[in-house]
């Protein structure tokens, strides 16, 4: 198999792993990332801090982690910053949440214009305050048309309410007459899905070593390639990106099939005949 390396200078790398970027391989970087940014209070707590600390950390992570990835050639990133599951947290962690994202959009929008980056939120707005809602807009509007790379910030989003709409929309479109039920197959349900403009993440990364979804795109992950890590999110750094990138690039993946074998090998199979 032919490698075509990358060739770059990695920020906030170790020299231990250095040689981490010259183990992937270019023509097989995937596309859509999805990450499920875990272990941010846990992080802060062990370090005697606070919760709100490790947060702040996370926010830092992420930024390099965008860098790198659209470095690397990656298209499209999604994040989970606030699942609808996270208000039933205490009042004080959630305000804090609320007010970072506020205060990092009006801080880093114009720098992720510049980068040429398309910012996207994905789930309901609608409970979070007015200055919030005003930032997400604008900063939405003001990079709408960048095409070099998409950050998608997934925000008060869960997927069971997400499949939820997209099955309510259906049926009003079917009492309607637009479409007849019988029409409804995987392209129509993913159109009314929040996600629509995108094609499925090709891995998902989930860090803190917790091995669940977390109502996190239950749809669109179908046939996602999944690493998980131990290491928290404010520690994860870009060598721990790689690393899941190379993995993700160690898997074989069959979508069902027997992608293992060639044609050739089929004919001649004990399956064949
Ligand atoms: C992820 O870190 C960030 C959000 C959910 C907003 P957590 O806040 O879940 O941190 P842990 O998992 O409790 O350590
Ligand atoms: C998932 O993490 C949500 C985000 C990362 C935003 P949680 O910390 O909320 O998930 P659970 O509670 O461990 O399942
Ligand atoms: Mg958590």
């Amino acid at each position: 198999m032919s490698f075509q390396k990358i060739n770059m200078k990695l920020q906030n790398s170790t020299n231990q792993n250095t040689d981490l970027i010259c183990q992937i391989d270019k023509l097989r970087i995937p596309k859509h990332v999805a990450i499920i940014m875990d272990g941010n209070g846990r992080w802060g707590i062990k370090r005697g801090l606070t919760r709100s600390y490790g947060h702040n950390q996370g926010v830092f992570i992420l930024k390099n982690i965008i860098k790198l990835a659209k470095k690397i050639g990656v298209e499209v990133l999604t994040v989970y910053a606030f699942s609808t599951e996270n208000w039933s947290r205490p009042q004080g962690e959630v305000k804090f949440l609320l007010n970072l994202f506020e205060k990092v959009l009006n801080k880093e929008t114009v720098e992720i214009n510049k980068e040429c980056i398309k910012l996207n939120f994905i789930g309901d707005f609608s409970p979070f305050p007015e200055n919030l809602k005003q930032i997400i807009n604008s900063s939405q509007a003001l990079t709408k048309d960048n095409n070099e790379f998409t950050l998608n910030v997934c925000a008060n989003y869960g997927s069971r309410q997400e499949l939820i709409n997209a099955a309510k929309n259906l049926a009003k479109r079917s009492v309607s007459g637009e479409i007849k039920p019988e029409q409804i197959n995987e392209g129509l349900f993913e159109s009314e899905l929040l996600t629509k403009e995108f094609k499925d993440p090709d891995l998902l990364i989930r860090t803190s070593g917790e091995i669940r979804l977390s109502n996190f795109l239950l749809w669109q992950l179908a046939y996602s390639e999944i690493y998980i890590t131990d290491v928290m999110w404010p520690e994860f750094n870009d060598d721990e990106f790689l690393k899941a990138i190379i993995n993700y690039q160690s898997r074989n993946r069959r979508f069902g099939g027997i992608e293992s074998l060639s044609n050739k090998s089929f004919k001649n199979s004990f399956y064949s005949s």
